[in-house]
């Protein structure tokens, strides 16, 4: 038989013949399409990572740092060898790599609509499910919206909350000089003035803390959420291995977070019957609207239980682990260096021992820069990455000087690394490396100091955050006028979508 009586005879190798010329078709025309872009806007091609494998050798060295806790040093030396934005293959993904203020901004604010969050959801959803962390479009600007009304000037400067559990957390530090870590007492202080905060009620840890020592067969909700975000670490470091990743004590922990977060989901779940009631603020003005406005707010939106659930406890994500860990990365540098807790002490010394106003504590200028040194030495969130929705440009990073802008194809991730970019020394100086909060002094920055994230998805929480911390700060510096490291080790990464202390932060302090 011919070639062309086989054509004739078999409309499936015609299909099939068909399919194959579409989508070489469509393909090469994507490819042209490209290219004219890429052409159109001057684009060069940034410095590629020598790959084997298809990038596997890259996501084994990551996963063999992360052992060592050395995550973000191994980023920082290859911003060091490869330049300041790069492109790396991660088997089927191509991630470019960046730590270029410039960049950085389009990717955030003036290119926002280009970017998505990609596939986080399947790295958190296990934890988180869909929330503000989590979702994109609609349902992250709904989410937003009712997150942010929980946030007003006026709820922000009322400090009760936090002087009361300045009183639980003074309980739990020893005063005969003998060593405490920080670190944990932080995560529980955040805990409970979140809970509190967001929610209407604490959960009071500081008050617990300790006492649910030795009960091993259940896990504490610290625990397992900090366990969960391990789990979120490792599957995010395996790129698109992690769909083999299996860790049954990561189930457990999430299993364990969404049930201690279940009793507020009762709780809103009775505000959502009440508000047909008149008694309700929307029908009746001359009644306040309740303390826990983010509970009150996603209880209108939605009946949904499990849609509340995942809407809470990425709010507490954002609420707890931040907080606390820009306070125990901070006491850590703090008690290795006595002449800055000094200055400190004598800053504070003008509130004479009282409880300070939010006002006063805007003025305390030398706790400002104590805490900006911090958050840019040990950035809260010091990696993150977009998803590139659409064909796009990146201002900076192509050719061999790293000067042209640089075209990101549609699928394409852009990580952006803060630890790194604020370890820049043609930024901050040959000492970029060392916790000088003097440097603030004279220092003025745009978007090469990032902590709190830029654009339409900035930080809600930035203004609550750093009053939490200035307000225990000056507290602690009240009451301890010494503070000293007990622990003869430097600073070690705990990276999970957070980063706080490995070893915690060990300290003593002393009433002179
Ligand atoms: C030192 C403390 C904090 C730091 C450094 C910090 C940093 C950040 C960063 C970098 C993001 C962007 C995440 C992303 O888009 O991928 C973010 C988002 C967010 N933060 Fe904070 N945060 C802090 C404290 C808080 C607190 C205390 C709250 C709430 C109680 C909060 C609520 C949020 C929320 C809700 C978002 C999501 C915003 C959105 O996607 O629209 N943050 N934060």
């Amino acid at each position: 038989m011919s070639s062309h009586d086989t054509l004739k005879h078999s409309p499936a190798i015609l299909g099939g013949l068909i399919v194959f010329i579409w989508y070489a078709v469509v393909f090469v025309r994507r490819k042209w399409k490209q290219n004219r872009f890429a052409w159109e806007n001057q684009c060069m091609p940034p410095y590629s990572i020598p790959s084997k494998s298809f990038g596997l050798n890259i996501i084994l060295e990551t996963i063999a740092a992360a052992k060592q806790h050395k995550v973000l040093e191994l980023g920082l030396n290859r911003f060091d060898t490869y330049g300041n934005t790069f492109k790396a293959q991660n088997l089927t993904n191509t991630i470019i790599t960046t730590r270029e203020p410039q960049n950085i901004k389009t990717v955030l604010s003036l290119r926002f609509k280009d970017y998505g969050l990609g596939n986080r959801i399947q790295t958190f959803g296990p934890l988180l499910g869909h929330g503000i962390f989590t979702a994109d479009g609609e349902h992250w600007a709904q989410s937003r919206s009712m997150v942010r009304s929980s946030f007003s000037k006026d709820r922000v400067t009322h400090l009760e909350t936090f002087e009361e559990l300045m009183r639980d957390l003074f309980k739990l530090i020893p005063t005969d000089g003998s060593t405490v870590d920080l670190q944990d007492l932080f995560f529980c202080y955040t805990m409970d003035s979140a809970t509190d905060f967001l929610f209407g009620h604490s959960t009071h840890t500081l008050r617990r803390y300790g006492h649910d020592a030795g009960d091993q067969t259940s896990w504490d909700f610290g625990s397992a959420f900090n366990y969960a975000q391990d789990a979120i670490a490792m599957r995010g470091r395996m790129g698109p291995l992690k769909i083999f990743y299996r860790d049954r004590k990561a189930h457990d922990a999430n299993r364990r977070c969404q049930e201690l977060v279940e009793d507020f989901v009762d709780q809103a779940l009775r505000y959502r019957q009440e508000l047909d009631n008149e008694a309700c603020p929307e029908k009746n003005p001359t009644i306040s609207m309740p303390k826990y406005l983010f509970l009150y707010k996603l209880a209108q939106k939605t009946g949904d239980r499990i849609r509340i659930r995942d809407e809470l406890m990425n709010v507490l994500l954002a609420g707890r682990d931040t907080t606390a860990s820009l306070l125990s990365n901070m006491f850590f540098m703090l008690a290795k260096t006595p002449e800055v807790w000094t200055k400190l002490g004598v800053e504070i010394s003008m509130l004479e021992g009282c409880a300070p106003t939010y006002d006063q504590l805007r003025n305390l200028t030398y706790l400002k820069y104590c805490m900006n040194e911090s958050l840019r030495l040990h950035p809260v969130v010091p990696v993150n990455a977009r998803f590139a929705v659409t064909d796009t440009v990146l201002p900076v990073g192509g050719g061999k000087d790293g000067q042209s802008p640089v075209f990101v194809p549609k699928g394409t991730t852009v990580r952006y690394n803060l630890y790194s970019m604020h370890r820049r020394e043609d930024f901050y100086g040959p000492d970029a490396h060392v916790y000088r909060p003097e440097r603030w002094e004279k220092l003025r920055t745009g978007w090469e100091y990032l902590p709190f994230n830029g654009g339409p998805r900035i930080c809600v929480g930035q203004q609550y955050a750093l009053t939490e911390a200035a307000y225990v700060t000056v507290r602690l510096a009240q009451q301890f006028p010494i503070l000293e490291s007990r622990d003869s080790n430097s600073w070690r990464e705990n990276l999970t979508f957070t980063l706080c202390s490995e070893n915690g932060c060990k300290v003593s302090l002393q009433q002179v």
